[in-house]
């Protein structure tokens, strides 16, 4: 049975989306002040490696990574209702600018909607820039 993976086009399609994601993510001041501006490169490659194996493709994330875990992986940074709604706003701009097939466009945008309120950890308001969580900084785990 083809996987999703297959049928949108394989590792290409889930490079591609999560690049235009994140051109959105940099333009986005609640944000992109939580994300390794010198690691921009990286963090396409865990999203899109990770986003490929949860849709059926090869299991490259969970090789370089281990265990997605990431509720635990999020703990570090300030994720309230409003950086959940740009996060999905972006995703899904970027979903729809890829143009998949209804049925695969529906279950993503799907799992984007209950993948993004389950990470939630905070109901605080965003903080000022400096205290939403690691610019780059390795030293809590998040790239460990
Ligand atoms: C709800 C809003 C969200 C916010 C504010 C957020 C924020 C972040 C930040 C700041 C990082 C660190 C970037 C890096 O160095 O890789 C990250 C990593 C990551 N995020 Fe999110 N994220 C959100 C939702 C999601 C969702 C819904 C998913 C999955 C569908 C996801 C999957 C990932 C993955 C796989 C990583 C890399 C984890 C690793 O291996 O270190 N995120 N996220």
């Amino acid at each position: 049975m083809p996987t999703l993976y297959d049928e949108v086009g394989g590792e290409p399609f889930f490079q591609e989306l999560v690049e235009r994601f994140y051109a959105r993510v940099r333009e986005d001041e609640v944000l992109w002040p939580m994300y390794p501006a010198d690691d921009l490169d990286g963090a396409i490659h865990r999203l899109a490696t990770f986003l490929a194996q949860f849709f059926g493709g090869p299991s490259s994330y969970s090789a370089e990574r281990g265990h997605p875990r990431l509720r635990m992986r999020h703990a570090p940074f300030h994720v309230n209702p409003e950086a959940r709604d740009h996060w999905l706003e972006h995703m899904t701009r970027a979903v729809e600018e890829m143009g998949p097939a209804p049925i695969h466009r529906e279950a993503m945008l799907d799992y984007f909607d209950r993948a993004s309120r389950a990470l939630i950890n905070t109901f605080e308001p965003t903080p000022p820039v400096g205290e939403r969580g690691p610019k780059g900084d390795t030293d809590l785990g998040i790239l460990a």
